[in-house]
């Protein structure tokens, strides 16, 4: 095992936190920045006590509000002028991983005087990768990126059509506030995509590590265990705390780098959908419940690692293994599929009114961004783009 694990974000987790806002706020500035999506934050009283929080420890902020899902470029550069032309120090996100993400992109874009789409991979020739960030303290209202406490940024660039990552040391926000009553008004269908994010963030570094993380591959699986047990109870109650509260700290753990250290997974399913949804503006997650599935199944007859899969099987979904371990790793996934139409999740690319045109394209399009030495996707076993297309076509 080889293992480099650094996570400097500071976490503030449990109920009522969000009274303590103003009290880290003053710690890294005077002036903030506030980026929040749609508008949720002021229908259900986020905003106004944060803002009541903040005013007690004297910090002034601007808003930076309609972040929107799949945040675009656009966004970001207008959240930069609003830094600039009201020289904020600080940047507090409120919402979900696009008022996140839109907020580190915003805070290095700040410090960089070239265009913040040179710093989104996108197979330019000359990646900028940033180095420096205004301070960030998130505030997550929803359990599902983990993007609180990571470094990740994934934005859209609406007339390219592209969507992609940024990942780098420098965009870790200072500190995550992360207060479970936040996520009491998600609805139904945002909850149910969380968990099947959460989820899958699991998934590709337990099945596309190295071998030999024993205690790293329990940790995936207890981790997605209570993840499916939680996040069910939240689907069907959302007004669950104790839900909630599991739910949101799998998020966490799903992404900060600590439950996968050393296990080196690539994230094939994210980079794939990401081109999707880069096309389509679909929900992260709904692209994730149709293509992960499929890129088992493709996976478990193509070489990947069958041991994991059976252990997914048997330990998740309580399937008895007859020695054949191809059968027992497939009705493993059917059974995981079940359980994303049981919280809401598409699962075929009709649902949401895809069709196989573009197949071709998002093959191209995510290797342009991501390949190996061979021109391949990195996975376990690497993809080329004939595998992307078969994957994408069984899921039609
Ligand atoms: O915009 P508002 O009005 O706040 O409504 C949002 C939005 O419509 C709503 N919502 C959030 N909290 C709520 C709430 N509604 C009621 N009550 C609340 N408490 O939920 C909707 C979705 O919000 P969004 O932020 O888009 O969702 P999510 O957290 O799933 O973030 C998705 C974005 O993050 C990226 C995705 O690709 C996508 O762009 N990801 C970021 C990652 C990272 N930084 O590490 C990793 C992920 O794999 C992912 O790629
Ligand atoms: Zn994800």
């Amino acid at each position: 095992m080889q293992i480099s694990f650094y996570n400097p974000t500071r976490l503030v987790f449990g109920k009522g936190k969000l009274k303590e806002l103003g009290s880290y706020a003053k710690e890294y500035g005077k002036k903030a920045l506030i980026v929040y999506g749609g508008g949720s934050i002021k229908k259900n009283g986020v905003f106004d006590s944060a803002v009541a929080s903040l005013k007690d420890a004297g910090i002034e902020f601007v808003e930076c509000g309609g972040i929107e899902p799949n945040p675009k470029i656009d966004s970001v550069r207008r959240g930069i002028e609003l830094v600039r032309s009201n020289n904020c120090d600080l940047i507090i996100a409120i919402g979900g991983g696009s008022a996140m993400d839109a907020s580190k992109v915003i805070g290095a874009g700040a410090l960089y005087d070239g265009d913040p789409w040179n710093m989104i991979f996108h197979g330019q020739d000359n990646v900028y990768i940033p180095t420096a960030c205004m301070p960030i303290i998130t505030v997550p209202t929803l359990a599902a990126t983990g993007s609180e406490m990571n470094p990740g940024a994934v934005i859209s660039n609406s007339e390219t059509k592209e969507k992609s990552f940024v990942q780098t040391d420098a965009l870790f926000p200072k500190v995550a506030l992360v207060d479970p009553t936040l996520t009491l008004s998600v609805p139904k269908n945002q909850t149910g995509y969380g968990v099947c994010d959460i989820i899958v963030h699991l998934t590709e570094s337990y099945f596309n590590g190295v071998d030999g993380t024993p205690i790293q591959d329990e940790f995936a699986l207890t981790t997605i265990k209570n993840c499916m047990k939680y996040g069910l109870r939240a689907y069907k109650d959302g007004a669950d705390l104790e839900a909630r509260e599991q739910v949101q700290w799998s998020s966490i753990l799903a992404l900060n780098g600590f439950v996968n250290c050393g296990t080196n997974g690539a994230f094939p399913v994210h980079m794939i959908e990401h081109t999707v949804s880069g096309i389509y503006d679909i929900t992260h997650a709904a692209g994730l419940a149709i293509i992960n599935p499929a890129w088992m199944r493709f996976t478990i007859t193509h070489g990947g690692n069958l041991d994991k899969f059976v252990s997914f099987s048997s330990y998740l979904f309580d399937v008895k293994s007859d020695g054949d371990k191809v059968k027992t790793a497939l009705a493993g996934v059917d059974k995981y599929e079940a359980f994303l139409k049981e919280i809401g999740c598409p699962i075929r690319f009709s649902e949401l009114s895809i069709d196989d045109s573009k197949f071709a394209e998002i093959a191209d399009t995510t290797l342009k961004v991501i390949h190996d030495e061979n021109g391949n996707l990195p996975a376990r076993p690497a993809l080329s783009k004939a595998d992307i297309v078969a994957i994408l076509n069984s899921a039609k």
